[in-house]
């Protein structure tokens, strides 16, 4: 058998995506399922963007384009964080990549190696300790407290500085718990990254994705309180205006890092494609309606979704502020048996939701949760209200209900 390199064994598949697949293939096989594992918005690309796609292949923009991206979706990008986050920053500070994910990876390529250790706060979004992983650097998990909006716990935090930290990375709003970070804990947090050399990676995806109150860039924060933090930050296509397909995201920060970055994307891909950053100017530049009519949608359904959740006997759900995930609480459940058997952990749980409720959820014990399951809502309400009630029966019938 062939023997593949270490790394492969040391990566952990994407379980979220896995989660994903068995609902496709029940559903191949006809089985009526509900999927709650989605990290996706249920919402085609606006038509404007879709056009814009149409008429950049009609036009020839279909070969390849510079290795960081065209000037002009990267003027866009400057354009957007001046206007929406209130940044200045140049296009030479930009890099375009094959969706978000490729730019934390590069970030992490690029600034880590084996030795560094990088902090990670938990619950976390599963690729994060995969990314240090991979470029041989150790991930070190950092407690957050759920009865506190899932913010950093400081004094675990500081327990795990030492010499070896060059980086750390924060993601609010959150995948998978949806809650926004006051700005003031972020303002903490890059003080002390400032006062110990860490860079930060700051992964804002669902930046667009906040229900109550307003976003602000970890870049903003730290320039109006002058804290000079070594900051790149990673935003996507994906969320903000349903392109999740399209594999469309950048990072900005500084200029020497970003090249860096660059370098390595020229040799593993050449470049993100090209009518996609094509539709993405239009995008960033063009009618920004369909934004809003998607988060209040969003809300809607959180409020919804969340209600829901609390009306189940012995679960708990705090409000989240943004993204499109609950995160509610089952630990009750756990230790006790169903149909004879004991449910360890919220694998298994997840497991007997699955297959008892065709309902697919995605087990909290993966996001260094347990207890925990991760509800997606960018679903239609009546599916939501189906999927809750599908698995309020489960509940009910456990052995001691
Ligand atoms: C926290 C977080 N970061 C990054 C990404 C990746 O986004 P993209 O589609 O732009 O690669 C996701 C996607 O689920 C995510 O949840």
């Amino acid at each position: 058998m062939t023997e593949f390199a270490d790394r492969v064994h040391r990566v952990k598949p994407s379980f979220t995506l896995e989660m994903t697949s068995r609902a496709a293939e029940l559903r191949a096989q006809g089985v009526d399922v509900i999927n709650f594992s989605a990290g996706q918005p249920d919402f085609n690309t606006p038509e404007n963007i879709r056009q814009a796609a149409k008429t950049a292949m009609d036009n020839g923009d279909t070969k390849y384009t510079a290795g960081s991206g065209t000037i002009e979706l990267r003027q866009a990008v400057c354009e957007k964080l001046k206007r929406e986050n209130q940044l200045d920053v140049s296009p030479d500070q930009v890099l375009i990549s094959n969706g978000e994910k490729q730019s934390l990876y590069l970030a992490c390529q690029t600034l880590f190696q084996s030795g560094d250790e990088v902090l990670i706060f938990k619950p976390y979004w599963v690729s994060f300790p995969e990314f240090v992983t991979l470029a041989d650097a150790t991930p070190v998990l950092v407690d957050t407290d759920p009865k506190q909006n899932f913010e950093p716990d400081f004094e675990d935090l500081k327990s795990k500085i030492n010499d070896r930290v060059k980086g750390i990375i924060i993601n609010s709003p959150s995948n998978p718990t949806g809650s926004v970070w006051a700005n003031e804990v972020i303002v903490d947090l890059l003080g002390m990254a400032k006062e110990n050399g860490w860079i930060v990676i700051s992964d804002e995806c669902y930046e667009r994705l906040v229900f109550d109150g307003e976003f602000t860039s970890a870049q903003k924060l730290s320039d109006d309180h002058q804290i000079g933090a070594n900051i790149i930050t990673c935003m996507s296509m994906s969320k903000t205006y349903a392109m999740t397909g399209w594999r469309i995201g950048y990072a900005f920060g500084e200029k020497s890092i970003l090249k860096a970055m660059s370098k390595i994307q020229g040799q593993a891909t050449s470049c993100a494609n090209s009518i996609g950053q094509a539709a993405s100017v239009e995008a960033l530049l063009g009618d920004q309606s369909a934004v809003e009519m998607m988060r209040e949608k969003f809300k809607e359904r959180r409020d919804l979704m969340v209600s829901l959740l609390n009306g189940l006997p012995g679960v708990s759900c705090d409000t989240p502020g943004g993204a499109f995930y609950a995160f509610p609480d089952f630990s009750t459940y756990i230790g006790q048996t169903f149909c004879g058997e004991v449910i360890k952990d919220s694998f298994d749980l997840s497991d007997v939701i699955l297959s008892e409720a065709k309902v697919v959820t995605v087990p909290g014990d993966g996001f260094g949760a347990p207890g925990h399951i991760r509800f997606s809502y960018p679903l239609g309400e009546d599916v939501i209200r189906e999927g809750i009630h599908r698995v309020k029966k489960v509940l009910e019938n456990f052995d001691n209900n």
